[in-house]
């Protein structure tokens, strides 16, 4: 699918761009995840690939005394995510802009917190790490979560499928090891139960690819994105047991 085509991104922003959020969480994982970020309370937080911004939500009610920016590459993503911050009215304090978390806009040693739900992907953990390291403000953390196998050894047409969408799947300790390379330690990590994948992101997933359907039943992108949307979906239905996101809260060891 070719996101920089407009039609074929209009297309899959009518699934994925209005959803409550654009990847599997839950504002109580949110929460848990940052109860266990370690020293003093994050007065400055970095969210990265915030897409329609749950968790910056979240993390703002949690950390009233915080700055929060909040960054996607996709400007419909900004634009909605800074909605949510005025009807929160926290945009005093909160804002999104357009980025890339390749290249975060902010000072070297500036961010008590960084923080990347279902976005870290993008870059490649080892990869990100060690990019986001110098914006780390002393004691700095980094909270993310990464995809990962709950199984040894999953279906052959499951792991087929992950493969082709995501290479660099691993289990926990694989990704531990990815955190080890880029001179972090894992402070804490959990899995995302089954729910964290249905409440925000599948159940209203599916009420979007049946409005897809209704509005566009001729045009084949529209098939492709609608397509792409429900075979994750059956995977999941059959599959979940092997697979999940999970939280890691790391920090740089140097
Ligand atoms: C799977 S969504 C997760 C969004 C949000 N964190 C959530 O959990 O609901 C990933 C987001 O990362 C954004 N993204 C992808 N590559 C990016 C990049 N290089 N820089 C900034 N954002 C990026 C996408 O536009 C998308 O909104």
């Amino acid at each position: 699918m070719d996101l920089s085509d407009a039609h074929t991104l209009g297309l899959f922003l009518e699934v994925y761009g209005t959803l409550p959020r654009a990847g599997p969480g839950g504002d109580e994982h949110t929460g848990r995840a940052l109860g266990l970020v370690p020293g003093p309370t994050p007065r400055t937080v970095l969210d990265l690939g915030c897409g329609p911004a749950a968790q910056t939500v979240a993390l703002a009610a949690a950390l009233p005394e915080a700055r929060i920016l909040a960054v996607d590459m996709l400007p419909s993503m900004a634009a909605e995510a800074n909605r949510r911050f005025v009807a929160a009215a926290i945009d005093d304090r909160v804002e999104a802009v357009v980025g890339d978390m390749a290249a975060p806009p902010v000072e070297p040693g500036s961010q008590d917190l960084i923080w990347a739900e279902g976005a870290i992907y993008n870059l490649g953990v080892t990869e990100a790490l060690r990019t986001w390291r110098p914006l780390l403000a002393p004691g700095g953390t980094v909270g993310f979560t990464e995809p990962i196998w709950l199984v040894d050894s999953p279906p052959a047409e499951l792991r087929d499928w992950w493969l082709a969408e995501y290479p660099a799947l691993t289990e926990e300790a694989g990704v531990r090891a990815s955190i080890e390379a880029a001179s972090y330690q894992t402070i804490a990590s959990f899995p995302l139960p089954a729910s964290a994948w249905w409440d925000e992101y599948y159940e209203p997933m599916q009420a979007r690819i049946a409005g897809l359907k209704a509005r566009h039943p001729d045009d084949p992108i529209a098939a492709e994105v609608v397509a792409a949307a429900e075979t994750e979906i059956d995977f999941f239905e059959r599959f979940s047991e092997c697979y999940s996101y999970a939280f890691f809260i790391v920090q740089p060891t140097d």
